[in-house]
Protein backbone atom coordinates (compact mmCIF):
# COMPACT_ATOMS: atom_id res chain seq x y z
CA UNK A 1 0.00 0.00 0.00
CA UNK A 2 1.50 3.07 -1.23
CA UNK A 3 0.33 5.44 1.94
CA UNK A 4 0.16 9.24 1.45
CA UNK A 5 2.83 10.04 3.79
CA UNK A 6 4.97 7.74 1.92
CA UNK A 7 4.42 9.48 -1.05
CA UNK A 8 4.68 12.80 0.33
CA UNK A 9 8.11 11.80 1.82
CA UNK A 10 8.76 10.24 -1.84
CA UNK A 11 7.91 13.25 -3.27
CA UNK A 12 9.66 15.51 -0.92
CA UNK A 13 13.13 13.14 -1.41
CA UNK A 14 12.94 14.55 -5.16
CA UNK A 15 11.78 17.79 -4.88
CA UNK A 16 13.56 19.18 -1.13
CA UNK A 17 16.56 21.04 -1.65
CA UNK A 18 18.78 21.25 1.28
CA UNK A 19 16.84 21.36 4.20
CA UNK A 20 18.58 20.82 7.93
CA UNK A 21 20.56 23.81 9.46
CA UNK A 22 23.19 24.18 6.95
CA UNK A 23 25.78 22.11 7.21
CA UNK A 24 28.78 24.48 8.35
CA UNK A 25 25.84 25.70 11.16
CA UNK A 26 25.57 22.00 12.52
CA UNK A 27 29.54 22.57 12.51
CA UNK A 28 29.29 25.73 14.42
CA UNK A 29 26.65 24.37 17.20
CA UNK A 30 28.79 21.44 17.69
CA UNK A 31 31.59 23.72 18.42
CA UNK A 32 29.59 25.93 20.63
CA UNK A 33 29.06 22.83 23.12
CA UNK A 34 32.91 21.43 23.05
CA UNK A 35 32.91 24.55 25.35
CA UNK A 36 30.91 22.90 28.08
CA UNK A 37 31.92 19.04 27.54
CA UNK A 38 33.40 17.60 31.03
CA UNK A 39 36.63 15.81 30.62
CA UNK A 40 34.99 12.45 30.56
CA UNK A 41 32.78 13.10 27.91
CA UNK A 42 35.79 14.73 25.62
CA UNK A 43 37.63 11.82 26.42
CA UNK A 44 34.75 9.41 25.50
CA UNK A 45 33.90 11.36 22.00
CA UNK A 46 37.89 11.17 21.33
CA UNK A 47 37.64 7.27 21.63
CA UNK A 48 35.05 6.75 19.55
CA UNK A 49 35.05 8.95 16.56
CA UNK A 50 37.23 8.15 13.75
CA UNK A 51 41.04 9.83 14.00
CA UNK A 52 40.39 12.47 11.18
CA UNK A 53 38.07 13.97 13.69
CA UNK A 54 40.41 14.37 15.52
CA UNK A 55 37.91 13.76 18.67
CA UNK A 56 35.71 16.76 17.77
CA UNK A 57 32.12 16.80 17.85
CA UNK A 58 32.27 20.20 15.79
CA UNK A 59 33.94 18.69 13.13
CA UNK A 60 31.93 15.55 13.22
CA UNK A 61 28.59 17.37 12.93
CA UNK A 62 28.51 17.75 9.74
CA UNK A 63 28.61 14.05 8.49
CA UNK A 64 24.50 13.21 8.58
CA UNK A 65 24.13 15.08 5.38
CA UNK A 66 26.70 14.09 3.33
CA UNK A 67 25.47 10.45 4.00
CA UNK A 68 21.54 11.04 3.90
CA UNK A 69 20.85 10.31 -0.12
CA UNK A 70 23.77 7.70 0.06
CA UNK A 71 25.25 5.56 1.36
CA UNK A 72 22.58 5.46 4.09
CA UNK A 73 19.14 6.66 2.22
CA UNK A 74 17.09 5.43 5.16
CA UNK A 75 18.47 7.96 7.13
CA UNK A 76 16.91 10.96 4.98
CA UNK A 77 13.76 11.36 6.93
CA UNK A 78 15.37 11.20 10.62
CA UNK A 79 16.56 14.85 10.33
CA UNK A 80 12.65 16.19 11.11
CA UNK A 81 9.08 15.22 12.42
CA UNK A 82 6.12 16.00 10.27
CA UNK A 83 3.83 17.35 13.52
CA UNK A 84 0.62 16.92 11.69
CA UNK A 85 -0.13 20.99 12.82
CA UNK A 86 -1.84 23.79 10.47
CA UNK A 87 0.21 26.76 11.49
CA UNK A 88 -0.03 29.44 12.16
CA UNK A 89 -3.37 28.45 13.63
CA UNK A 90 -2.99 25.34 15.11
CA UNK A 91 0.88 24.00 16.17
CA UNK A 92 1.37 20.97 18.54
CA UNK A 93 3.41 17.56 18.19
CA UNK A 94 3.00 14.30 19.67
CA UNK A 95 5.37 11.91 19.04
CA UNK A 96 3.13 8.94 18.80
CA UNK A 97 0.95 10.50 16.29
CA UNK A 98 3.34 12.23 14.31
CA UNK A 99 6.65 10.28 13.62
CA UNK A 100 6.91 9.55 9.97
CA UNK A 101 7.17 5.99 8.35
CA UNK A 102 11.18 5.20 8.60
CA UNK A 103 11.66 7.35 11.32
CA UNK A 104 12.03 11.05 12.32
CA UNK A 105 14.68 12.93 14.60
CA UNK A 106 13.01 11.89 17.82
CA UNK A 107 12.78 8.29 17.25
CA UNK A 108 16.25 8.89 16.21
CA UNK A 109 18.27 10.46 18.95
CA UNK A 110 16.47 7.80 21.12
CA UNK A 111 17.79 5.04 19.17
CA UNK A 112 21.30 6.31 18.31
CA UNK A 113 21.81 7.25 21.78
CA UNK A 114 20.61 3.86 22.95
CA UNK A 115 23.56 2.12 20.26
CA UNK A 116 25.51 5.25 21.50
CA UNK A 117 24.79 3.68 25.70
CA UNK A 118 26.08 0.31 24.55
CA UNK A 119 29.62 1.96 23.11
CA UNK A 120 30.26 3.50 25.96
CA UNK A 121 29.71 1.08 28.39
CA UNK A 122 31.93 -1.32 26.36
CA UNK A 123 34.59 1.55 26.44
CA UNK A 124 34.05 1.17 30.79
CA UNK A 125 34.96 -2.13 30.35
CA UNK A 126 38.14 -1.09 28.33
CA UNK A 127 37.07 -2.70 25.14
CA UNK A 128 37.40 -0.20 22.61
CA UNK A 129 34.96 0.20 20.28
CA UNK A 130 36.06 -0.69 16.54
CA UNK A 131 32.46 -0.84 15.37
CA UNK A 132 31.81 2.39 13.03
CA UNK A 133 28.17 1.96 14.13
CA UNK A 134 29.70 3.60 17.48
CA UNK A 135 30.85 6.74 15.54
CA UNK A 136 28.17 6.35 13.49
CA UNK A 137 25.54 7.04 16.23
CA UNK A 138 27.83 9.73 18.13
CA UNK A 139 27.23 11.56 14.70
CA UNK A 140 23.69 11.44 14.31
CA UNK A 141 23.09 12.11 17.67
CA UNK A 142 25.26 15.53 17.16
CA UNK A 143 23.81 16.60 14.21
CA UNK A 144 19.80 15.43 15.52
CA UNK A 145 20.12 17.43 18.56
CA UNK A 146 20.94 20.56 15.88
CA UNK A 147 17.90 20.06 13.93
CA UNK A 148 15.16 19.04 16.58
CA UNK A 149 16.02 22.90 17.79
CA UNK A 150 15.45 23.84 13.99
CA UNK A 151 11.60 25.23 13.98
CA UNK A 152 10.77 24.44 10.54
CA UNK A 153 12.17 20.76 11.26
CA UNK A 154 9.35 19.89 13.42
CA UNK A 155 6.21 20.89 11.22
CA UNK A 156 4.76 19.30 8.82
CA UNK A 157 3.63 22.12 6.68
CA UNK A 158 4.46 22.54 2.90
CA UNK A 159 7.08 19.70 3.97
CA UNK A 160 8.69 22.49 6.47
CA UNK A 161 8.54 24.96 4.47
CA UNK A 162 10.34 23.89 1.98
CA UNK A 163 7.29 24.26 -0.42
CA UNK A 164 6.47 28.03 0.22
CA UNK A 165 8.13 30.31 -2.08
CA UNK A 166 9.16 33.37 -0.69
CA UNK A 167 11.51 36.21 -1.75
CA UNK A 168 14.63 37.23 0.63
CA UNK A 169 16.84 40.47 -0.28
CA UNK A 170 15.10 40.05 -3.78
CA UNK A 171 16.38 36.57 -4.27
CA UNK A 172 13.52 33.17 -4.97
CA UNK A 173 14.14 31.37 -2.23
CA UNK A 174 11.96 29.24 0.15
CA UNK A 175 10.84 29.05 3.95
CA UNK A 176 12.74 26.84 5.27
CA UNK A 177 16.15 27.83 3.63
CA UNK A 178 15.43 31.31 5.24
CA UNK A 179 15.17 30.02 8.66
CA UNK A 180 18.25 27.67 7.96
CA UNK A 181 20.84 29.59 6.40
CA UNK A 182 19.60 33.12 5.05
CA UNK A 183 19.23 35.05 7.62
CA UNK A 184 21.85 34.05 9.03
CA UNK A 185 23.89 34.62 6.41
CA UNK A 186 22.39 38.16 5.65
CA UNK A 187 22.79 38.96 9.66
CA UNK A 188 26.33 37.85 10.19
CA UNK A 189 28.11 38.76 6.90
CA UNK A 190 29.41 35.10 7.16
CA UNK A 191 28.91 32.89 4.32
CA UNK A 192 29.68 29.96 4.94
CA UNK A 193 31.51 29.65 8.00
CA UNK A 194 34.05 27.57 8.43
CA UNK A 195 33.59 23.68 9.07
CA UNK A 196 36.79 22.74 11.01
CA UNK A 197 37.22 25.75 13.93
CA UNK A 198 34.61 27.48 15.76
CA UNK A 199 33.78 31.19 14.12
CA UNK A 200 33.62 34.05 16.90
CA UNK A 201 30.36 34.76 15.82
CA UNK A 202 29.64 31.63 17.99
CA UNK A 203 32.31 32.02 20.71
CA UNK A 204 29.86 35.07 21.19
CA UNK A 205 26.75 32.74 21.89
CA UNK A 206 28.65 30.60 24.23
CA UNK A 207 29.77 33.72 26.44
CA UNK A 208 25.97 34.76 25.91
CA UNK A 209 25.45 31.09 26.91
CA UNK A 210 27.67 31.17 30.17
CA UNK A 211 26.30 34.84 31.44
CA UNK A 212 23.12 33.22 30.85
CA UNK A 213 21.61 36.43 28.26
CA UNK A 214 19.07 35.00 25.98
CA UNK A 215 15.97 35.60 26.17
CA UNK A 216 14.57 32.59 28.18
CA UNK A 217 17.06 31.26 31.45
CA UNK A 218 19.14 28.74 30.28
CA UNK A 219 18.45 26.40 33.23
CA UNK A 220 14.94 25.82 31.54
CA UNK A 221 16.76 24.59 28.20
CA UNK A 222 17.15 21.01 29.08
CA UNK A 223 12.91 20.88 29.73
CA UNK A 224 13.68 16.56 30.62
CA UNK A 225 16.83 16.56 33.24
CA UNK A 226 18.68 15.72 30.09
CA UNK A 227 17.74 12.17 31.41
CA UNK A 228 18.29 9.98 28.43
CA UNK A 229 16.68 6.89 30.31
CA UNK A 230 13.49 8.13 28.98
CA UNK A 231 13.37 7.15 25.42
CA UNK A 232 12.06 9.64 23.19
CA UNK A 233 10.50 11.96 25.87
CA UNK A 234 13.69 14.76 26.45
CA UNK A 235 13.95 14.90 21.84
CA UNK A 236 10.19 14.79 22.14
CA UNK A 237 10.22 18.05 24.63
CA UNK A 238 12.99 19.63 22.22
CA UNK A 239 10.25 19.34 19.43
CA UNK A 240 7.89 20.57 20.96
CA UNK A 241 9.69 23.65 21.87
CA UNK A 242 10.42 24.27 18.34
CA UNK A 243 7.39 23.52 17.31
CA UNK A 244 5.62 26.39 19.13
CA UNK A 245 8.00 28.58 17.43
CA UNK A 246 6.77 27.63 14.27
CA UNK A 247 3.06 29.18 14.74
CA UNK A 248 4.51 31.98 17.09
CA UNK A 249 6.61 33.08 14.56
CA UNK A 250 7.86 31.26 11.50
CA UNK A 251 4.53 31.55 9.78
CA UNK A 252 2.74 33.70 12.61
CA UNK A 253 4.73 36.62 11.90
CA UNK A 254 4.86 35.54 8.12
CA UNK A 255 3.36 38.47 5.28
CA UNK A 256 2.90 36.39 1.98
CA UNK A 257 4.57 38.70 -0.47
CA UNK A 258 6.56 40.97 1.02
CA UNK A 259 10.11 40.43 0.86
CA UNK A 260 11.69 38.99 4.11
CA UNK A 261 15.08 41.02 4.29
CA UNK A 262 13.55 44.04 3.33
CA UNK A 263 10.45 43.98 3.85
CA UNK A 264 8.59 46.65 6.53
CA UNK A 265 8.04 43.86 8.97
CA UNK A 266 11.81 43.33 9.30
CA UNK A 267 10.87 39.80 9.58
CA UNK A 268 14.37 38.79 9.21
CA UNK A 269 15.98 40.56 12.39
CA UNK A 270 13.27 39.31 14.54
CA UNK A 271 14.00 35.67 13.97
CA UNK A 272 17.99 36.20 14.12
CA UNK A 273 17.25 36.42 18.04
CA UNK A 274 15.02 33.58 17.72
CA UNK A 275 17.41 31.35 15.75
CA UNK A 276 20.29 32.41 17.76
CA UNK A 277 18.74 31.44 20.68
CA UNK A 278 17.29 27.96 19.21
CA UNK A 279 21.14 27.30 18.04
CA UNK A 280 22.31 28.09 21.63
CA UNK A 281 19.88 25.35 23.07
CA UNK A 282 21.01 22.75 20.58
CA UNK A 283 24.62 23.47 22.08
CA UNK A 284 23.63 23.12 25.44
CA UNK A 285 21.72 20.31 25.62
CA UNK A 286 24.14 18.46 23.29
CA UNK A 287 26.84 19.31 25.88
CA UNK A 288 24.21 18.26 28.60
CA UNK A 289 23.45 15.17 26.86
CA UNK A 290 26.92 13.73 26.12
CA UNK A 291 27.90 14.75 30.12
CA UNK A 292 24.99 13.01 31.16
CA UNK A 293 25.65 10.00 29.25
CA UNK A 294 29.75 9.96 29.77
CA UNK A 295 29.62 10.60 33.58
CA UNK A 296 26.81 8.05 34.01
CA UNK A 297 28.12 5.35 31.83
CA UNK A 298 31.83 5.50 31.97
CA UNK A 299 31.89 4.89 36.07
CA UNK A 300 33.42 8.25 36.81
CA UNK A 301 31.85 9.82 39.88
CA UNK A 302 28.62 10.37 38.76
CA UNK A 303 27.49 13.53 38.54
CA UNK A 304 23.80 14.25 39.26
CA UNK A 305 21.60 15.95 36.08
CA UNK A 306 20.78 19.00 38.06
CA UNK A 307 24.38 19.87 39.04
CA UNK A 308 25.47 19.21 34.96
CA UNK A 309 23.21 21.86 34.24
CA UNK A 310 24.87 24.24 36.78
CA UNK A 311 28.17 23.23 35.70
CA UNK A 312 27.88 23.87 32.32
CA UNK A 313 25.86 26.81 32.56
CA UNK A 314 28.32 28.63 34.88
C1 LIG B 1 43.85 17.79 17.39
O1 LIG B 1 43.40 18.08 18.71
C2 LIG B 1 44.43 18.45 19.61
C3 LIG B 1 43.83 18.55 21.00
O2 LIG B 1 42.64 19.24 21.00
C4 LIG B 1 45.04 19.77 19.12
O3 LIG B 1 46.07 20.18 19.98
C5 LIG B 1 45.59 19.55 17.71
O4 LIG B 1 46.08 20.78 17.19
C6 LIG B 1 44.53 19.01 16.78
N1 LIG B 1 45.10 18.63 15.51
C7 LIG B 1 44.59 19.02 14.33
C8 LIG B 1 45.29 18.53 13.11
O5 LIG B 1 43.63 19.75 14.26
C1 LIG C 1 14.32 2.37 16.85
O1 LIG C 1 14.29 1.60 18.02
C2 LIG C 1 13.09 0.88 18.21
C3 LIG C 1 13.11 0.25 19.59
O2 LIG C 1 14.33 -0.42 19.81
C4 LIG C 1 12.96 -0.14 17.10
O3 LIG C 1 11.75 -0.86 17.23
C5 LIG C 1 12.96 0.59 15.77
O4 LIG C 1 12.97 -0.35 14.71
C6 LIG C 1 14.16 1.49 15.62
N1 LIG C 1 13.93 2.25 14.42
C7 LIG C 1 14.88 2.61 13.58
C8 LIG C 1 14.42 3.34 12.36
O5 LIG C 1 16.05 2.43 13.79
C1 LIG D 1 20.94 42.65 -0.73
O1 LIG D 1 20.97 42.88 -2.10
C2 LIG D 1 21.72 44.02 -2.46
C3 LIG D 1 21.51 44.27 -3.94
O2 LIG D 1 21.76 43.12 -4.70
C4 LIG D 1 23.19 43.78 -2.12
O3 LIG D 1 23.95 44.90 -2.43
C5 LIG D 1 23.27 43.51 -0.62
O4 LIG D 1 24.59 43.19 -0.26
C6 LIG D 1 22.34 42.40 -0.21
N1 LIG D 1 22.33 42.31 1.24
C7 LIG D 1 22.54 41.16 1.88
C8 LIG D 1 22.51 41.25 3.37
O5 LIG D 1 22.76 40.12 1.31
C1 LIG E 1 0.92 33.49 -1.39
O1 LIG E 1 0.21 34.21 -2.35
C2 LIG E 1 0.19 33.58 -3.62
C3 LIG E 1 -0.45 34.54 -4.61
O2 LIG E 1 -1.64 35.06 -4.10
C4 LIG E 1 -0.54 32.26 -3.51
O3 LIG E 1 -0.56 31.59 -4.75
C5 LIG E 1 0.17 31.39 -2.48
O4 LIG E 1 -0.54 30.19 -2.27
C6 LIG E 1 0.33 32.11 -1.16
N1 LIG E 1 1.20 31.33 -0.29
C7 LIG E 1 0.88 31.04 0.95
C8 LIG E 1 1.89 30.25 1.69
O5 LIG E 1 -0.16 31.36 1.49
Amino acid sequence: MFSSIKLAAFIFTLAAPVQSWQTEVHCQIGFMAEHFLHETATNMIARILEPQYNGSIGRAAGWADGVRRTPHPYSYGWHYISARDNPPDDCGLYYHRDCQAGGCVVQQISNQTNILKQCIADLGDNKYPTELKCSEALKWVVHFIGDVAQPLHTSERSYGGNSIKVKFNGTDTNLHSVWDKEILYAETGVNPFPADEIHPYFTNLVSRIVKDEFRSPTSGWSLCDLDANRGTYCAEQWAKDSNSIVCDYAYGRYVNGSDLWTGPEKYADGALHIIEEQMAKGAFRLAGWLNALATSTMGSAHVSNQRLVKQISR
